[in-house]
C-alpha cells in the first residue's frame, strides 16, 4: 500500500519525544511548554497531510480531512499527546502519528471517502498534572465536570489558571464538546502495553473492552513528633498506617479475578529523618475486567483503611479522583478491525485492554474501537518502551485498510 512510511512514523515519535520537560528523558504534562511545542509540531504534520488543523478549547489538537463533500460526519481517530513521568516514546504518540500517516496516504492518493476523517491528539489522558484524568477526551465527549477546573497541580496552580496561562479561556472549555451526529465512531491505535501479542508472535490485535478503573487520593493524618523522644506505644505515625494500607491494597487485589491494585504515589510529611511522619498522602489505582469486581475491592479497601486508621487513632480522608466503568468496544467496529487485520494476512486475535485509554471517555459520545500494536516485553510507562518499525508499519497499514473500508453502523 503506497503512502505508509515506517521511517516517518518512527522519526515522528522521536521528534515528539524531544518535546520534554525532563532533561535526558520524556515527561510532557498537560498544558506545559513541552506540550505546546508538541502540539505545534503535530498541527504542522496534520496540515502537511491535507487536514485543517486547530487546537480546541481545552488544548486538544484536531485535524480534519473532508470526505467527498465538506461537512460530512467524521470517523474520529487518535490517541493522546501527554505522557507519564519518565515515559516511553510510543504510549499515546504512536496512535496520533499513525492516524496522521493514514490520512497523509489518503491525501497523497487523492482519495476522499464517504465520510470525513478527523485525527485528535488528546491533551490529557494520563492525568499526571491534575487530580483528574482523561480531561481531553472528556471535554470532547461533553462529560468534563465543571469542578475539575478547580483541580490544582502540585504547585497549587488550578486547571482554570493553567488553561489561561496556555492562552485558552476556561469559561469556554465546554466548546470542545462534539455533537453525537458529527461523529461516526472513535477508533484508536495504541501499543499493547502488555506481553500477549509478543508471546503469540502477532504484530497487532483487536481490543474487546477497556478495563474499568477507580483512583483514590488518600490522606492519613496523625501527629508529627520527635523521633527520639516519643515512645513507640504513644506514637500516631501516619506513615506506618499508610504502609499498612498499601499492603492491604496488595493483598486484596491479589484476590482477582482480573483485578489489579497499585499504590503509585506516596508522600510523607514533613519528611525528615528525625521526625515522626504526621501526614501521608498516597494514591490507589484499582482496575478490573468486571465493574462488580472493582467495586467490591474498592469497598473492602475503604473499610480496611478505616479500621487501620481507627485502630491507630488517625484521621483518614479518601477522595475518588477517577471512576470509569468497563468500556466495551462496539462489535461492528471490532468486526471491521478484524477484517482489516485478516486482509493483511495476520491471524485475528482479540484481547481486552488492562490499561486505560481515551475510549473510556469517548464511549459516552460514540461507539469505540481499538487496534493494539505489539510492543517489546510488554514494557510501558517506562523509558524502555519499544516497538519495531516493521510493527509500526503493519499497524498503520491495518489501520489505513480499516479506514478505507469503514462503513458506519446502520442506525
Ligand atoms: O493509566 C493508564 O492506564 C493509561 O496509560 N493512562
Ligand atoms: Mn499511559
Ligand atoms: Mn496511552
Amino acid at each position: 500500500m503506497a503512502g505508509i512510511s515506517a521511517a516517518r512514523i518512527m522519526s515522528r515519535c522521536e521528534a515528539l519525544a524531544a518535546c520534554s520537560e525532563q532533561p535526558g528523558g520524556l515527561t510532557r504534562v498537560y498544558l506545559s511548554p513541552a506540550q505546546r511545542a508538541a502540539s505545534e509540531i503535530v498541527l504542522g504534520w496534520m496540515r502537511e497531510a491535507g487536514m485543517k488543523a486547530r487546537l480546541d478549547a481545552v488544548g486538544n489538537c484536531i485535524g480534519r480531512y473532508e470526505g467527498v463533500r465538506p461537512g460530512l460526519p467524521a470517523l474520529l481517530l487518535g490517541s493522546h499527546l501527554d505522557t507519564v513521568r519518565d515515559a516511553g516514546k510510543y504510549d499515546g504518540m504512536l496512535g496520533v502519528v499513525a492516524a496522521i500517516e493514514c490520512v497523509q496516504a489518503l491525501n497523497e492518493a487523492g482519495r476522499r471517502l464517504a465520510f470525513a476523517v478527523e485525527v485528535v491528539g488528546f491533551a490529557d489522558e494520563e492525568g499526571v498534572r491534575f487530580n483528574a484524568t482523561l480531561i481531553g477526551s472528556r471535554a470532547v465527549a461533553g462529560t468534563l465536570r465543571p469542578e475539575v477546573l478547580d483541580a490544582a497541580d502540585g504547585a497549587g496552580v488550578t486547571l482554570r489558571q493553567a488553561l489561561k496561562d496556555f492562552g485558552l479561556d476556561p469559561a469556554r472549555a465546554g466548546e470542545a464538546a462534539r455533537r453525537r451526529e458529527e461523529i461516526l465512531a472513535y477508533v484508536e491505535l495504541h501499543i499493547e502495553q502488555g506481553p500477549v501479542l509478543e508471546a503469540e508472535g502477532l504484530p497487532a490485535g483487536v481490543v474487546t473492552a477497556i478495563n474499568g478503573a477507580t483512583r483514590l487520593a488518600v490522606t492519613v493524618e496523625g501527629v508529627a513528633g520527635h523521633a527520639g523522644t516519643v515512645p513507640m506505644n504513644l506514637r500516631r505515625d501516619a506513615l506506618a498506617a499508610a504502609a499498612e494500607c498499601a499492603l492491604a491494597v496488595e493483598r486484596r487485589c491479589a484476590n482477582g479475578p482480573d483485578l489489579v491494585g497499585t499504590v503509585g504515589q506516596f508522600e510523607a510529611l514533613p519528611g525528615a529523618v528525625n521526625v515522626i511522619p504526621g501526614k501521608v498522602r498516597f494514591t490507589i489505582d484499582v482496575r478490573a475486567a468486571a465493574d462488580a469486581v472493582r467495586a467490591g475491592a474498592v469497598g473492602d479497601l475503604r473499610k480496611q483503611m478505616q479500621e487501620i486508621s481507627a485502630r491507630r487513632g488517625l484521621a483518614l480522608q479518601v477522595k475518588t479522583t477517577h471512576e470509569n466503568g468497563v468500556a466495551a468496544c462496539a462489535p461492528w467496529v471490532m468486526e471491521q478491525l478484524d477484517a482489516a487485520v485478516a486482509a493483511e494476512g495476520i491471524p485475528v486475535r482479540r484481547l481486552p485492554s488492562g490499561a486505560g485509554h481515551d475510549g473510556m471517555a469517548m464511549v459516552d459520545l460514540c461507539d469505540i474501537g481499538m487496534l493494539f500494536v505489539r510492543c517489546a516485553k510488554g514494557v510501558s510507562h517506562n523509558p524502555a518502551e519499544a516497538i519495531t518499525a516493521a510493527d509500526a508499519e503493519t499497524g498503520a497499514r491495518v489501520f489505513l485498510r480499516f479506514i478505507e473500508n469503514f462503513e458506519a453502523a446502520r442506525q
